[in-house]
C-alpha cells in the first residue's frame, strides 16, 4: 500500500466485493503453487502484522505468522493477557500504537464492533481473525477449496451451497459470501439458532444470490455439492454446552445424511471439530473430505489477503 492510498480492512467480504475476493482466489492459486515449486516471493519484506487475539487460535495464528514469513515480512502475536489490552488499555490508544510499528493488524475478539473500532483508529489495515459475528478468513478459505474442486462452476448458481448447525459467525459469512458472488446457499439451523435476521435480510435485500433457511438438515442435504457444519457451541459458549447438544441433535453430519449429497458433494469443517457431534470421524476421515485441505488453504489464501491489503 503506497502512502496516498486510502487504506482497505477486511472487516467483512463487503470490504473485498466479488472483485477481490475473485482476485485473492485466483493470486492464492498462484502462490500455492510457488510454494509446491519451492518458491516463495518476498513481496512483504520489511513489513510486521500485529495480531490481537482476544481469544483461543490454532489455524488462524499459525496461518497469518508463516504466510508474513513466507512473504518476507514478520508477525507479532499480542495475547490480551500479555499485553496492556488485557489491563484495560482503550483499543484506540493500541490502535495508533500499533499503527505507528506495523504495516497491518489482525484482530481476533468478540464484538464486531470492537475489531470496527480498531480499524476506525488505527492508521492501517486491520484484518477480520474472528468475531462472533463473522470470519471471513476461513469463509474465503472455505470457497478457495470449492474453487479448486469444483473450478469456475463452484462460482455459478448450479453447486448448492449448504450449512448444517449453527447460525453463528462462519454461518454469517458464508451468507455474505453467497451475497457477493451470487450463490444458491441453504442454511439448515435448529429452532432459536438461525442466523441474525438483519445481517440475512440484507444480504437478501442485496438482490444476489438465493439464500434460505430450513430446520430440516435432511431437506438441506438433498443434492448438496458442499456440506459445511461448524461446533455447536462456538468460543465463549461454552456454558451452553449441554443445552445446545439438546438443541442440535439430528444436525450431525453423518453418513446418512452425506448419502442424500449429490456424486460429487464435498464436506468441509472450519475446525477445530467435536467429533461425535456435528461430525462423524468416520465422515471428517472419509474420502468427502476436504476437511484438511480445506485447513490448509488458510497459508494461500490469507497470503493473498495480506499482499493485497499491507
Ligand atoms: N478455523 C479456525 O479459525 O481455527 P483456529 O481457531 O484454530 O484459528
Ligand atoms: N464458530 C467457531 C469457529 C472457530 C474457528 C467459534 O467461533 O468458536
Amino acid at each position: 500500500m503506497s502512502a496516498q492510498d486510502a487504506k482497505r480492512d477486511l472487516l467483512s467480504f463487503h470490504d473485498l466485493g466479488a472483485e477481490g475476493l475473485l482476485a485473492v482466489f485466483e493470486r492464492a492459486a498462484e502462490l500455492k503453487r510457488l510454494r509446491a515449486a519451492g518458491e516463495l516471493p518476498r513481496t512483504l519484506a520489511g513489513k510486521t502484522l500485529g495480531m490481537i487475539f482476544e481469544k483461543a487460535s490454532t489455524r488462524t495464528r499459525v496461518s497469518f505468522e508463516v504466510g508474513m514469513f513466507e512473504l518476507g515480512g514478520h508477525a507479532v502475536y499480542l495475547s490480551a493477557q500479555g499485553t496492556q489490552i488485557g489491563r484495560g488499555e482503550p483499543l484506540r490508544d493500541t490502535a495508533r500504537v500499533l499503527g505507528a510499528y506495523c504495516s497491518g493488524i489482525v484482530i481476533r475478539t468478540f464484538g464486531q464492533e470492537v475489531a470496527e473500532e480498531l480499524a476506525r483508529f488505527a492508521p492501517v489495515p486491520v484484518i477480520n481473525g474472528l468475531t462472533d459475528l463473522l470470519h471471513p478468513c476461513q469463509v474465503a478459505s472455505d470457497l478457495f477449496t470449492a474453487f479448486e474442486q469444483l473450478g469456475p462452476e463452484a462460482f455459478s448458481r448450479g453447486v448448492r451451497y449448504v450449512w448444517i448447525g449453527d447460525g453463528n459467525n462462519m454461518a454469517h459469512s458464508w451468507i455474505e459470501a453467497a451475497a457477493i458472488l451470487d450463490l444458491h446457499l441453504v442454511l439448515a439451523c435448529p429452532e432459536g439458532y438461525e442466523p441474525d435476521a438483519e445481517l440475512l435480510r440484507k444480504a437478501r435485500q442485496a438482490g444476489r444470490g438465493r439464500i434460505e433457511v430450513t430446520h430440516d438438515p435432511r431437506h438441506a442435504a438433498d443434492g448438496a455439492d458442499v456440506i459445511s457444519t461448524d461446533v455447536w457451541a462456538s468460543m465463549g459458549e461454552e456454558g451452553e454446552q449441554e443445552q445446545r447438544a439438546r438443541a442440535f441433535a439430528g444436525f450431525c453430519v453423518d453418513e446418512a445424511l452425506l448419502r442424500r449429497a449429490s456424486d460429487r458433494a464435498m464436506v468441509l469443517h472450519c475446525l477445530p471439530a467435536h467429533r461425535g457431534e456435528e461430525i462423524t470421524d468416520a465422515v471428517i476421515e472419509g474420502p468427502r473430505s476436504a476437511v484438511f485441505q480445506q485447513a490448509a488453504n488458510r497459508l494461500h489464501v490469507q497470503k493473498a489477503i495480506l499482499e493485497r491489503l499491507l
